[in-house]
């Protein structure tokens, strides 16, 4: 997404890796970004409370949490836990400058919808990763008895005719779009009568937000299937929830523990929300160790070997690691072929990773990676989250210093990744981008 609301100290901090370090130790995960997202939006169905803990320190949730403030939800944030209290919402129009900055916050349309009976909320654009429209989105919500106006930039939703609530539907998605589910599931909790999803998305994130809903009373079942059923209720109670793990950091940790041939363990996590990975980073010789419920060990491993990914919905090969895994690949032995199914820009950071002495080559949607013996570190930019990761996972194994810029990318999405990644003896520091420092002489565990 467009980053022209960051602080200048966000657009011009840096990020300076010394590679080829070891690393050791343990890092413990956040709760997952993309569910806490959700999960704020969700609050806007309940007319009190609600509680939410692991809630991961990023400028996402710092931004929808301004989304509904706007609304009139009063949100405050301490340590991981969150209280939102949507007793009152007061407007149900959610503002454009905001809106603009994270797509996220088209989550508040079904929720605002089912609560107030109408919402408006701004087309919240492409970003760099591809156009992302909402028009499954808007289908579902059409199913469910709104009448869908856009006009000006703007979606506005209000229930059809007479209605007082929303009314349960069977709604078939064309794609299993992960947005579209979730505003869909959170829309029908308070429709009156039954709403089956077809060909839902069945990624930890929605079955998350189902967990959530059921927990504030909402009749949900099939979640983590690709058919959804919820009856709805007339109202949902306050609550207390823990966000679930984030999948996309433990394998983006897994990923600098392998390139970095380092053994690292990691928790809280969810192993089958990992298996697509795991079985990825086994395929290519990398064994991960599950040593509790909720423990995984990435064991060091001298040489990979190359092989194909191609991003699905879950339970496929997630797109949102496809970037950081490339990096992997870049170092292994052979060749691979990395193909991005779900969105139509997201290989930029091949460029980057060429700077720093990959071979790749990019035909349309597939980047053809042939190993190399050694990157070298460069001045690189991220271009979007992953991507950004992807960089700092090179940086973490390449020779000398990596620098990667737009830093503002990085900090929506990893809750404190250098005080993380230098807590298992990574080289690592952010800096103003003028300047340039010394390499510091031994890490310092945090
Ligand atoms: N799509 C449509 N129409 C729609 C909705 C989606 O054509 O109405 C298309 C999209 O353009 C895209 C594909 O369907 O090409 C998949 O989109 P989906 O709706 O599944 O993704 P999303 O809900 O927009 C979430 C995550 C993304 C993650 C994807 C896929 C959040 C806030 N974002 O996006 O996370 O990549 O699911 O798993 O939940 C990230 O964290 O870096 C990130 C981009």
């Amino acid at each position: 997404m467009s980053n022209s609301h960051s602080s200048p100290e966000e657009r011009h901090s840096v990020l300076h890796i010394w590679g080829r370090q070891p690393l050791s130790g343990h890092v413990t995960i956040s709760g997952a970004k993309n569910s806490a997202l959700v999960l704020m939006a969700g609050s806007i169905l309940c007319s009190g409370t609600c509680r939410l803990r692991n809630v991961p320190s990023l400028l996402d949730i710092t931004r929808i949490g301004e989304i509904l403030s706007a609304l009139g939800v009063k949100v405050s944030h301490s340590q991981g836990i969150l209280d939102l209290d949507a007793s009152e919402i007061t407007q149900s129009k959610a503002p454009y400058d905001l809106v603009s900055q994270l797509r996220a916050s088209f989550f508040v349309a079904g929720p605002l919808l089912a609560r107030l009976g109408v919402a408006q909320v701004p087309l919240p654009g492409g970003c760099s990763i591809g156009d992302r429209p909402v028009d499954l989105h808007v289908k579902g919500l059409q199913a469910l008895g709104a009448e869908v106006i856009i006009e000006h930039g703007v979606v506005h939703a209000r229930l059809r005719g007479n209605r007082k609530r929303l009314t349960g539907a069977r709604i078939y998605l064309d794609f299993p779009s992960v947005g579209a589910t979730e505003n869909i599931m959170m829309a029908a909790t308070l429709a009156e009568g039954e709403t089956i999803i077809e060909n839902a998305a069945q990624e930890p994130e929605v079955v998350d937000l189902a967990n959530f809903c059921r927990a504030m009373g909402a009749q949900i079942r099939g979640a983590g299937t690709n058919r959804i059923v919820i009856n709805g209720v007339p109202q949902l109670h306050e609550t207390e929830y823990s966000v679930v793990p984030d999948r996309i950091e433990a394998g983006t940790f897994l990923l600098a523990g392998a390139i970095t041939r380092s053994e690292i363990s990691l928790s809280p996590v969810v192993p089958d929300h990992l298996s697509a990975t795991i079985a990825k980073l086994s395929e290519i010789g990398v064994k991960v160790a599950i040593d509790a419920p909720d423990r995984i060990r990435v064991l060091p491993t001298e040489q990979f070997r190359g092989t194909d990914i191609e991003t699905l919905p879950f339970p496929g090969f997630p797109t949102d690691l496809q970037a950081p895994f490339m990096s992997l690949l870049t170092l292994a032995e052979g060749d691979s072929m990395v193909t991005e199914k779900l969105f139509e820009n997201r290989l930029q950071h091949v460029a980057e990773l060429n700077r720093m002495g990959a071979d790749i080559r990019l035909k349309g949607n597939i980047a053809i990676v042939r190993g190399v013996p050694q990157l070298s570190g460069a001045p690189v930019q991220g271009t979007d989250l992953r991507a950004s990761a992807a960089l700092v996972i090179a940086g973490l194994a390449a020779n000398g210093m990596t620098t990667v810029r737009g830093l503002n990318h990085l900090d929506r999405g990893y809750d404190n990744i250098e005080a993380k990644l230098r807590g298992l003896g990574a080289k690592i520091q952010r800096a103003q981008e003028a300047e340039i420092p010394a390499a510091p002489a031994e890490s310092k565990r945090s």
